[in-house]
């Protein structure tokens, strides 16, 4: 592998960067992808072109428009994207079926290749009810730890092999440099440093050592390269940050957005997905010089490139030229949904008429195929569909004390005045309040069980922020709760609970960060009664809270911490002291984030008992 210098030296700098994150222990030997070429290429020899393109197309399953489709285009991968759940709903059984029907179903085809079936499993494997749902990456970034990032990646494999499932759409390596970005959250940090680390154990969590690992999962680097470094405004719409321009000079891109897919390489991940994002004008969904001269070239990726999802269609108006564009800039599975056949079509005619050189295809499937090969997939006589046994642990207590353990590890601690923390459990009366105390959906974020995630007990079970403080206190404390903060007159202590509600790509971006007027206000109520006043903030990223930071006498950053609330009470009844280290800035305006200099907390910032 060709590792540029810049990029030596950080590899030596990662463990001192990093400060409390395990330093980076040398990586394990582990089987290159391409030490599978000689099965691949007998495989290969004996495939037709059709055979070939097939193994290049991905489909959502709810546009497949006939299952025999899986034989007609000898499909390659099947993918569930944000929203794209079993007709059945989203139990854990109606998933499995699902993943076994289509896995089923490649039986029929002449070579009898099992399909890849890849999800956004990017917090647990979060689109199955009954899951567990770790915090979302920003706080992973604030436990900056590589061993928790490495077990929770872990479970999410098992709890995804329980349905078949055998790709994640994860880890995203995004490096978000504007906060108002909607997928702030999905990054650990704003820090390269932080970023490449955490991916790394990522991926290993997922991969395993070794792919062959039933228990393993192929993970997907993404979003390659600069996902988190557009301009406002350089959008399609002209507003917002999702899917815009990066403009930045190349030096800049792989110093701040490249050392996360250095150090995914070189754990061994299996795939990358290219961004929808532009750099300098380009899309990278067709730059060939990220694709094939910096990541394979010189980067020495062995594994396959899956477009974004439908990003093809968006080069160009003309869809063959798209695929052409693409597949020519080095990308080798196109992730479609209703156009699957004229993907399918459109690149063979591009061959047939000699405008995509047969060795480019060749080089795709080979490296989809070395993937297959090293998940066991090609082996004779084993079952690739899902191994039910799983079905025992998923979502289990075990499970859910990791993500408990994460949640603790996570929270950062901004202000504690007067030692308002710990709180004890022997207090006459806590009264707790805000619209995020007794709400799971809150809790999880976007990318959990609907797309965009969605507000209250209907997402999936778990342990809200009150019940979990109701069943930390001693049996002589009385909560009480109301949503607004009033009715706190004569309670020991006061615990808000505030921040924003669930969104994901696209909808999370936001011009202005400041708080719900709600929110203020249940704060204010709360102050009101004159007892001490614990804010607790989930959020996918810092936001203004300059008033209510004045008003708290304590203030608790909690990110999107998932189904474990315990894991904050643990924190706030001193079971547990906070570590937490903020990964991102914290400005005072929005002003601040416009000049790129937040400066209420900077990245490191956290309190200790
Ligand atoms: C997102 C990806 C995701 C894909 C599949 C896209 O809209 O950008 O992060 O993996 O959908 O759901």
């Amino acid at each position: 592998m060709k590792i540029p210098g810049a990029f030596r030296v950080a590899f030596a700098v990662v463990a001192v960067a990093l400060g409390a994150v395990q330093a980076a222990d040398a990586a394990p030997k582990r089987k290159p992808l391409s030490s599978y070429d000689p099965q691949v290429k007998e495989l290969l020899s004996r495939m037709t072109l059709e055979e070939k393109i097939g193994q290049m197309t991905q489909v959502d399953h709810t546009a497949v428009k006939d299952l025999a489709d899986v034989e007609n285009y000898f499909l390659g991968a099947m993918l569930s994207a944000g929203g794209s759940d079993p007709q059945e709903g989203n139990s854990l059984q109606a998933w499995t079926d699902l993943y076994d029907r289509f896995q089923q179903r490649t039986r029929k085809t002449r070579l009898g290749i099992p399909i890849l079936y890849g999800i956004d499993a990017v917090h647990g494997h979060n689109n199955v009810l009954g899951a567990v749902i770790f915090p979302h990456n920003i706080g992973l970034g604030c436990a900056r730890s590589r061993a928790l990032a490495e077990k929770t990646a872990r479970i999410t494999a098992e709890e995804m092999r329980a349905t078949g499932i055998q790709w994640a759409f994860a880890p995203c390596v995004t490096v978000p440099q504007d906060i108002r970005w909607g997928r702030t959250y999905e990054g650990f940090s704003e820090d390269p440093e932080i970023v490449k680390v955490l991916g790394e154990a990522q991926v290993r969590g997922l991969q395993g050592s070794d792919l062959r690992n039933p228990l393993a999962v192929l993970a997907c680097a993404k979003h390659y390269a600069g996902d988190g470094g557009t301009t406002w405004g350089s959008t399609r719409r002209g507003v917002g940050l999702d899917q815009g321009d990066t403009r930045v000079d190349e030096e800049t891109l792989r110093r701040i957005h490249l050392p996360g897919y250095v150090t995914a390489i070189r754990a061994g991940v299996g795939s990358i997905m290219p961004s929808y994002s532009s750099w300098n004008g380009v899309k990278c969904s067709a730059s060939k010089r990220l694709l094939t001269e910096i990541l394979k070239q010189e980067l020495g990726f062995e594994g396959f490139l899956v477009s974004d999802f439908n990003a093809i269609d968006m080069l160009s108006r003309d869809y063959k030229a798209a695929v052409e564009m693409s597949i020519n800039a080095g990308m080798d599975m196109g992730m479609t949904s209703r156009r699957y056949r004229e993907f399918f079509t459109s690149l063979k005619a591009l061959v047939e008429e000699g405008k995509v050189p047969m060795s480019r295809i060749d080089d795709a499937v080979t490296r989809i195929l070395r993937v297959k090969f090293a998940m066991r997939l090609m082996e004779k006589g084993r079952s690739q569909l899902a191994d039910r046994s799983l079905h025992r642990s998923f979502g289990s207590a075990q499970h859910r004390q990791v993500a408990r353990e994460a949640v603790r590890q996570s929270l950062v601690l901004l202000k504690n005045e007067g030692r308002t923390l710990p709180i004890s459990k022997r207090v006459a009366r806590i009264h707790v309040a805000g619209k995020s105390a007794d709400d799971i959906g809150n809790q999880c974020g976007g990318w959990t069980i609907d797309w965009h995630g969605r507000s209250g007990e209907v997402t999936t079970g778990g342990t809200t922020i009150l019940s979990a403080i109701k069943k930390a206190v001693s049996k002589n404390t009385q909560v009480t709760y109301s949503k607004d903060g009033t009715d706190a007159a004569g309670a020991t202590i006061g615990i808000v609970v505030i921040g924003e509600t669930s969104y994901a790509e696209g909808r999370g971006d936001r011009a202005d960060l400041a708080l719900a007027k709600e929110d203020v206000e249940a704060v204010a109520n709360m102050k009101q009664a004159g007892i001490p006043v614990v804010v607790i903030l989930i959020s996918g990223r810092p936001m203004i809270v300059n008033q209510v930071l004045d008003q708290a006498d304590a203030f608790l950053a909690a990110w999107l911490p998932g189904t474990e609330g315990q894991g904050v009470a643990d924190v706030l009844f001193g079971d547990y002291k906070p570590t937490g280290r903020l990964s991102f800035s914290w400005p005072r305006s929005m002003a601040e984030i416009e000049s790129k200099h937040a400066t209420l907390f900077k990245v490191g910032y956290g309190l200790r008992y």
